[in-house]
Protein backbone atom coordinates (compact mmCIF):
# COMPACT_ATOMS: atom_id res chain seq x y z
CA UNK A 1 0.00 0.00 0.00
CA UNK A 2 1.11 3.60 -0.59
CA UNK A 3 2.67 5.77 1.80
CA UNK A 4 1.28 9.25 2.70
CA UNK A 5 4.51 10.05 4.15
CA UNK A 6 5.97 9.66 0.46
CA UNK A 7 3.35 11.26 -0.93
CA UNK A 8 3.51 15.49 -1.60
CA UNK A 9 0.24 15.78 0.75
CA UNK A 10 3.34 15.23 3.58
CA UNK A 11 4.57 18.15 2.48
CA UNK A 12 3.58 21.73 3.91
CA UNK A 13 3.94 23.94 0.93
CA UNK A 14 2.26 21.88 -0.67
CA UNK A 15 -0.48 21.72 1.15
CA UNK A 16 -0.93 25.50 1.89
CA UNK A 17 -0.60 25.96 -1.86
CA UNK A 18 -4.04 23.42 -2.52
CA UNK A 19 -5.68 25.67 0.55
CA UNK A 20 -5.01 28.65 -0.83
CA UNK A 21 -5.80 28.27 -4.89
CA UNK A 22 -8.66 25.31 -4.43
CA UNK A 23 -11.86 27.76 -5.08
CA UNK A 24 -9.83 28.57 -8.71
CA UNK A 25 -8.35 24.95 -8.99
CA UNK A 26 -11.37 22.91 -8.41
CA UNK A 27 -14.63 23.68 -11.20
CA UNK A 28 -17.83 23.90 -9.49
CA UNK A 29 -16.83 23.17 -5.84
CA UNK A 30 -19.78 24.68 -4.38
CA UNK A 31 -21.90 23.18 -6.21
CA UNK A 32 -20.23 19.71 -5.47
CA UNK A 33 -20.71 20.72 -1.97
CA UNK A 34 -24.08 21.94 -2.00
CA UNK A 35 -25.53 18.62 -3.29
CA UNK A 36 -23.32 16.67 -0.52
CA UNK A 37 -25.25 19.09 2.01
CA UNK A 38 -28.48 18.62 0.35
CA UNK A 39 -27.93 15.15 1.16
CA UNK A 40 -27.40 14.97 4.30
CA UNK A 41 -30.38 17.31 5.23
CA UNK A 42 -32.59 15.12 3.22
CA UNK A 43 -31.54 11.24 4.56
CA UNK A 44 -30.05 12.11 7.85
CA UNK A 45 -30.92 15.95 9.34
CA UNK A 46 -33.61 14.90 11.73
CA UNK A 47 -31.37 13.06 13.38
CA UNK A 48 -29.92 14.77 16.28
CA UNK A 49 -27.50 11.61 17.29
CA UNK A 50 -26.21 12.21 14.46
CA UNK A 51 -22.24 11.32 14.37
CA UNK A 52 -20.48 12.21 11.06
CA UNK A 53 -17.01 11.59 9.31
CA UNK A 54 -15.15 13.61 7.04
CA UNK A 55 -11.94 11.55 5.73
CA UNK A 56 -9.31 13.49 4.02
CA UNK A 57 -11.07 16.53 5.69
CA UNK A 58 -8.36 18.96 4.32
CA UNK A 59 -8.77 22.26 5.90
CA UNK A 60 -12.34 21.16 7.37
CA UNK A 61 -14.00 23.39 4.15
CA UNK A 62 -16.71 20.76 3.91
CA UNK A 63 -17.90 20.77 7.53
CA UNK A 64 -17.56 24.20 8.33
CA UNK A 65 -20.25 24.61 5.19
CA UNK A 66 -22.52 21.70 6.76
CA UNK A 67 -22.63 22.85 9.90
CA UNK A 68 -24.10 26.45 8.73
CA UNK A 69 -27.46 24.61 8.58
CA UNK A 70 -27.07 21.06 10.61
CA UNK A 71 -25.85 20.39 14.21
CA UNK A 72 -24.49 16.34 13.97
CA UNK A 73 -24.01 15.37 17.67
CA UNK A 74 -20.21 14.60 16.93
CA UNK A 75 -17.64 15.20 14.07
CA UNK A 76 -14.93 13.30 13.36
CA UNK A 77 -12.36 14.66 10.84
CA UNK A 78 -9.41 12.44 9.23
CA UNK A 79 -6.25 13.46 7.76
CA UNK A 80 -3.26 12.75 7.29
CA UNK A 81 -1.32 15.52 7.40
CA UNK A 82 -0.84 17.93 10.32
CA UNK A 83 -1.11 21.02 8.84
CA UNK A 84 -4.16 20.29 6.87
CA UNK A 85 -5.58 19.15 10.58
CA UNK A 86 -4.30 22.17 11.94
CA UNK A 87 -5.96 24.62 9.22
CA UNK A 88 -9.05 22.44 10.06
CA UNK A 89 -8.91 22.89 14.00
CA UNK A 90 -8.10 27.10 13.05
CA UNK A 91 -11.07 27.00 10.94
CA UNK A 92 -13.66 24.86 13.19
CA UNK A 93 -12.35 26.59 16.63
CA UNK A 94 -15.21 26.73 19.13
CA UNK A 95 -17.26 24.14 17.26
CA UNK A 96 -18.89 21.50 20.20
CA UNK A 97 -18.51 17.65 19.64
CA UNK A 98 -15.65 18.11 17.01
CA UNK A 99 -12.69 15.50 17.16
CA UNK A 100 -9.60 15.56 15.41
CA UNK A 101 -7.91 12.24 14.14
CA UNK A 102 -4.18 12.48 12.56
CA UNK A 103 -3.70 9.23 10.36
CA UNK A 104 -3.60 8.03 6.80
CA UNK A 105 -5.88 5.57 5.21
CA UNK A 106 -3.50 3.20 4.99
CA UNK A 107 -3.24 3.43 9.14
CA UNK A 108 -6.70 3.10 9.90
CA UNK A 109 -6.40 0.18 8.08
CA UNK A 110 -3.36 -1.64 9.42
CA UNK A 111 -4.68 -0.42 12.90
CA UNK A 112 -8.13 0.54 13.27
CA UNK A 113 -8.58 3.58 15.08
CA UNK A 114 -12.06 4.33 14.98
CA UNK A 115 -13.90 2.72 17.75
CA UNK A 116 -17.33 4.02 16.61
CA UNK A 117 -20.11 4.01 13.15
CA UNK A 118 -21.27 7.00 11.31
CA UNK A 119 -24.43 8.31 10.30
CA UNK A 120 -22.86 10.22 7.43
CA UNK A 121 -19.27 9.69 6.31
CA UNK A 122 -18.08 12.19 3.12
CA UNK A 123 -14.80 12.29 1.48
CA UNK A 124 -13.50 14.49 -1.05
CA UNK A 125 -10.58 14.42 -3.12
CA UNK A 126 -8.09 12.68 -0.86
CA UNK A 127 -8.50 8.67 -2.32
CA UNK A 128 -7.54 9.40 -5.90
CA UNK A 129 -4.05 8.08 -4.70
CA UNK A 130 -4.97 4.82 -3.82
CA UNK A 131 -4.60 1.91 -6.07
CA UNK A 132 -8.15 -0.20 -6.92
CA UNK A 133 -7.66 -2.79 -4.41
CA UNK A 134 -6.91 -0.37 -1.99
CA UNK A 135 -9.82 1.60 -2.64
CA UNK A 136 -11.84 -2.04 -2.52
CA UNK A 137 -10.84 -1.99 1.01
CA UNK A 138 -10.87 1.48 2.12
CA UNK A 139 -14.97 1.75 0.67
CA UNK A 140 -15.31 -2.11 2.89
CA UNK A 141 -13.97 -0.14 6.01
CA UNK A 142 -16.04 2.51 5.11
CA UNK A 143 -19.21 0.46 4.80
CA UNK A 144 -18.02 -1.09 8.31
CA UNK A 145 -18.32 2.00 9.98
CA UNK A 146 -21.41 2.89 9.06
CA UNK A 147 -24.99 2.36 10.92
CA UNK A 148 -27.45 0.92 9.02
CA UNK A 149 -29.06 3.55 6.37
CA UNK A 150 -25.62 5.66 6.96
CA UNK A 151 -24.48 6.94 3.72
CA UNK A 152 -21.03 7.16 2.43
CA UNK A 153 -20.44 10.31 -0.20
CA UNK A 154 -17.19 10.66 -2.34
CA UNK A 155 -16.30 13.21 -4.38
CA UNK A 156 -13.16 13.18 -6.04
CA UNK A 157 -11.79 13.01 -10.21
CA UNK A 158 -12.19 9.60 -11.68
CA UNK A 159 -10.48 8.01 -14.33
CA UNK A 160 -12.39 8.77 -17.81
CA UNK A 161 -13.59 5.68 -19.87
CA UNK A 162 -11.22 6.49 -23.24
CA UNK A 163 -9.22 8.96 -24.27
CA UNK A 164 -11.11 11.34 -26.22
CA UNK A 165 -13.25 11.89 -23.34
CA UNK A 166 -10.12 12.17 -21.22
CA UNK A 167 -8.91 15.02 -23.84
CA UNK A 168 -12.38 17.05 -23.59
CA UNK A 169 -12.36 16.68 -19.94
CA UNK A 170 -8.64 18.28 -19.57
CA UNK A 171 -9.72 21.30 -21.58
CA UNK A 172 -13.17 21.85 -19.32
CA UNK A 173 -10.97 22.12 -16.84
CA UNK A 174 -8.23 24.48 -18.37
CA UNK A 175 -11.13 26.61 -19.26
CA UNK A 176 -12.82 26.58 -15.76
CA UNK A 177 -9.26 27.75 -14.56
CA UNK A 178 -8.96 30.22 -17.11
CA UNK A 179 -12.04 32.06 -16.12
CA UNK A 180 -11.49 32.04 -12.46
CA UNK A 181 -8.08 33.13 -11.96
CA UNK A 182 -6.13 36.14 -11.90
CA UNK A 183 -4.00 37.40 -15.14
CA UNK A 184 -1.04 37.23 -13.14
CA UNK A 185 -1.78 33.50 -11.70
CA UNK A 186 -3.70 31.95 -14.85
CA UNK A 187 -0.36 31.32 -16.66
CA UNK A 188 0.84 29.06 -13.32
CA UNK A 189 -2.99 27.76 -12.34
CA UNK A 190 -3.03 26.23 -16.06
CA UNK A 191 -0.48 23.72 -15.67
CA UNK A 192 -2.54 21.88 -13.04
CA UNK A 193 -4.43 19.59 -15.21
CA UNK A 194 -1.20 18.88 -16.81
CA UNK A 195 0.44 18.10 -13.42
CA UNK A 196 -2.37 16.29 -12.19
CA UNK A 197 -2.64 14.07 -15.53
CA UNK A 198 1.34 13.75 -15.06
CA UNK A 199 1.69 12.89 -11.48
CA UNK A 200 2.19 8.88 -11.32
CA UNK A 201 0.67 9.63 -7.40
CA UNK A 202 -2.47 9.85 -9.16
CA UNK A 203 -4.19 6.44 -9.90
CA UNK A 204 -7.66 7.51 -10.17
CA UNK A 205 -10.51 4.68 -11.20
CA UNK A 206 -13.35 4.75 -13.87
CA UNK A 207 -16.55 6.25 -12.12
CA UNK A 208 -18.19 2.87 -13.80
CA UNK A 209 -15.35 0.44 -11.77
CA UNK A 210 -15.89 2.50 -8.36
CA UNK A 211 -19.95 2.17 -8.23
CA UNK A 212 -19.29 -1.38 -8.72
CA UNK A 213 -17.19 -1.45 -6.29
CA UNK A 214 -19.72 -0.17 -3.84
CA UNK A 215 -22.27 -2.40 -4.82
CA UNK A 216 -19.81 -5.30 -4.33
CA UNK A 217 -19.39 -4.01 -0.45
CA UNK A 218 -23.31 -4.33 0.11
CA UNK A 219 -24.59 -0.58 -0.78
CA UNK A 220 -27.26 0.15 -2.08
CA UNK A 221 -28.68 3.62 -3.45
CA UNK A 222 -25.22 3.44 -5.63
CA UNK A 223 -25.32 6.13 -7.85
CA UNK A 224 -24.01 9.34 -9.45
CA UNK A 225 -25.22 12.68 -7.78
CA UNK A 226 -23.46 15.14 -9.82
CA UNK A 227 -20.16 15.29 -12.18
CA UNK A 228 -18.40 17.61 -14.51
CA UNK A 229 -15.70 16.33 -16.30
CA UNK A 230 -13.24 14.14 -14.68
CA UNK A 231 -15.11 15.45 -11.22
CA UNK A 232 -17.51 13.20 -9.88
CA UNK A 233 -19.95 13.18 -6.50
CA UNK A 234 -21.12 9.57 -5.60
CA UNK A 235 -22.06 7.19 -3.39
CA UNK A 236 -24.38 5.11 -1.40
CA UNK A 237 -26.20 3.79 1.78
CA UNK A 238 -25.92 0.86 4.40
CA UNK A 239 -28.31 -1.54 3.92
CA UNK A 240 -31.27 -0.49 6.86
CA UNK A 241 -32.29 -3.01 9.89
CA UNK A 242 -35.24 -4.21 8.70
CA UNK A 243 -33.98 -5.93 5.27
C1 LIG B 1 -6.97 17.66 -2.36
S1 LIG B 1 -6.92 17.67 -0.61
C2 LIG B 1 -8.66 17.68 -0.26
C3 LIG B 1 -8.96 18.23 1.10
C4 LIG B 1 -10.45 18.39 1.40
N1 LIG B 1 -11.10 17.11 1.47
C5 LIG B 1 -11.08 19.27 0.35
O1 LIG B 1 -11.94 18.81 -0.39
O2 LIG B 1 -10.67 20.44 0.27
C6 LIG B 1 -6.49 16.00 -0.23
C7 LIG B 1 -6.44 15.73 1.27
O3 LIG B 1 -6.31 14.34 1.49
C8 LIG B 1 -5.28 14.10 2.42
N2 LIG B 1 -4.71 12.80 2.07
C9 LIG B 1 -4.11 12.47 0.90
N3 LIG B 1 -3.75 11.17 0.92
C10 LIG B 1 -4.12 10.70 2.14
C11 LIG B 1 -4.00 9.44 2.79
N4 LIG B 1 -3.42 8.40 2.17
N5 LIG B 1 -4.47 9.31 4.04
C12 LIG B 1 -5.07 10.37 4.67
N6 LIG B 1 -5.20 11.58 4.13
C13 LIG B 1 -4.73 11.74 2.87
C14 LIG B 1 -4.32 15.25 2.25
O4 LIG B 1 -3.52 15.47 3.39
C15 LIG B 1 -5.25 16.40 1.96
O5 LIG B 1 -5.70 17.02 3.13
Amino acid sequence: MSNFEESRWADKDFSQGYRDDADIILPFRVQFIEISISLYEHFISQNPQAKVMDLGCGDGLFIQELTKSSKPLKITLVDGSAEMLAAAKRRLSGQDGTCFIKASFQQLLANDLLDENFDFIYSSLAMHHLTFDEKKKVYAYIYEHLIPDGWFIHYDVALPPSDNLEKWYLSLWRKWIKRHSSKERQEQLLTVPDQYKDNPDNVPDTLGSQLKILKDVGFINVDCFYKYGLFSLFGGSKQGRER
